[in-house]
């Protein structure tokens, strides 16, 4: 089969966590074309090389820092110079640091809304204009339930998960009519290297730990949304008891902050 009549699939977040893991899902479940974006070349090209040889997907790497957001567009070009087309873009990367709100710095502030919410806005314009020409296309975002339900020390992160759930919802309601899907997918918390970065995060996934999924449950949930056919959901939060925290959020605000106070202060 030729390339340009494989599904293109542009994953960001793949050389780690659930954008790895859903690059291996797909690779395993069709026939894809896979472009790989993440900052760690060396991670993405051994993930390439696994994939290839064990797989019918084609995959080719991108090595992107995506907080340079004026170079998010040339990627886009770039992909379709040599695949011809983009039918999924799939946004996993993203960080997050749990601290408390008045002592988080300028920099980190600015780097997480520039990867967790600045690089999406960038990403999904450059995609989706080049989807509306095709007349069809998937957007899909990793959020977090951080911005449904925001917690004590996840200030900024929250704040940068919440920012993007909302501009997807826009977007979702702007591209109805031209055959694109925006799906928003906020997980709770996922055993991940997400958590490797400060002491403070691994003490946070072990309090939490009954409540976290396996990073392959999540990947599968964005391997069967790529995959799926027909109507797309616009939002996925998982797993359920977050569901039921978050609806107990919406209807009962006050009952839940108690609760959050309580027994989600955990960071
Ligand atoms: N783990 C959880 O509990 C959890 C829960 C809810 C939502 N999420 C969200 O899920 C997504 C994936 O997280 P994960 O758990 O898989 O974490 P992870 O294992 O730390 O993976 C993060 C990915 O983002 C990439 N990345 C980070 N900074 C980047 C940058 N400046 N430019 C390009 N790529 C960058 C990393 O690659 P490089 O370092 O190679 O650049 C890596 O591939 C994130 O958006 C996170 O907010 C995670």
């Amino acid at each position: 089969m030729s390339q340009l009549s494989k599904t293109v699939v542009l994953i960001t977040g793949a050389s780690s966590g659930i954008g790895e893991a859903t690059a291996r899902k797909l690779a395993q479940q069709s026939n894809f074309s896979l472009v790989l974006v993440a900052r760690n070349q060396q991670k993405l090209e051994t993930l390439a090389e696994e994939l290839s040889a064990h797989s019918s997907a084609d995959v080719m790497v991108y090595p992107l820092d995506l907080t340079k957001l004026e170079l998010i567009p040339a990627m886009v070009e770039a992909v379709l110079n040599r695949l011809g087309r983009l039918d999924v873009v799939l946004q996993v990367a993203g960080a997050g640091d749990f601290k408390p709100a008045l002592d988080i710095n300028l920099e980190e502030v600015v780097n997480q809304f520039q990867l967790n919410t600045l690089a999406g806005i960038v990403l999904s314009q450059a995609a989706g204009q080049q989807m509306v020409k095709q007349g069809n296309g998937k957007i899909l975002i990793v959020a977090s339930m951080s911005g449904k339900l925001p917690t004590p020390q996840s200030s900024v992160y929250a704040a940068s998960k919440s920012a993007i759930n909302t501009y997807a919802a826009a977007l979702e309601m702007e591209l109805e009519s031209s055959g694109i899907a925006v799906t928003v997918v906020n997980p709770g918390p996922v055993r991940t290297p997400f958590f490797d970065h400060s002491s403070t995060m691994q003490d946070y996934i072990q309090n939490v730990d009954r409540f976290a999924m396996d990073v392959d449950q999540v990947a599968q949930k964005l391997a069967n949304l790529v995959l799926k056919t027909g109507s797309m959901p616009r939002e996925v939060n998982m797993p359920f008891t977050m569901r039921l925290a978050y609806w107990g959020h919406r209807f009962f605000p006050n009952l839940a902050r108690w609760l959050t106070m309580r027994f989600a202060n955990f960071k």
